[in-house]
């Protein structure tokens, strides 16, 4: 069976890259592991600075146009500006906190700073969406860790509506 040509959005949150003082290192990085590793389209990416309604407009914006996945990187941490969870919670319907605490737990095997992500997962209507934290490496790392799961939780989502029937009565 043809894999399913999934939509993939890459939001960059950062407050110098919006200004474009500095270059998004973490986006491309997204951008190019999806591209090789999987058979699914980066449909869109942007940058927006750390600010939550910013946020939240350009999910809410994704959302509405389909998209199956989104990937943030960037906001997750305890600075003052880092807003990324605040802003996906008010965008998501349901939580997908197992997804969050496997990014943490195994990014704690690499380093103690894994426990300063703040960042959360969660579904909007058939979208799912990832908040990774900032940096190009740890980046890597969050997709590395995902990638063995995402293909399942997409399918999950998009399955049709007599299939999910299905699961509920067996
Ligand atoms: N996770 C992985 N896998 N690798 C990392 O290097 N860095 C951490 C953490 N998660 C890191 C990681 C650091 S240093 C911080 S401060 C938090 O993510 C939050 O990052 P953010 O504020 O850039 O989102």
């Amino acid at each position: 069976m043809k894999p399913a040509p999934y939509r993939v959005g890459i939001l960059t949150v950062s407050d110098r890259g919006a200004r474009g003082e500095y270059a998004d290192g973490s986006g491309p990085v997204i951008l190019q592991r999806i591209s090789q590793r999987t058979p699914w389209e980066a449909a869109e990416q942007a940058i927006v600075p750390d600010e939550e309604g910013e946020i939240v407009a350009a999910l809410r914006r994704w959302v509405h146009a389909g998209l199956h996945l989104i990937l943030t990187t960037g906001g997750t941490g305890f600075a003052p500006r880092d807003v990324t969870p605040e802003a996906t919670r008010r965008v998501i319907e349901r939580e997908a906190p197992g997804i969050a605490e496997a990014l943490r737990a195994e990014s704690l095997k690499i380093t103690a700073h894994a426990m300063l992500s703040r960042g959360i997962a969660g579904i909007a209507g058939r979208t799912l969406i990832i908040n990774l934290p900032g940096s190009p490496k740890a980046v890597a790392e969050s997709i590395d860790i995902l990638l063995p799961v995402l293909p399942h939780a997409l399918n999950l989502l998009n399955a049709a509506p007599d299939t999910e029937q299905q699961h509920r009565l067996v």
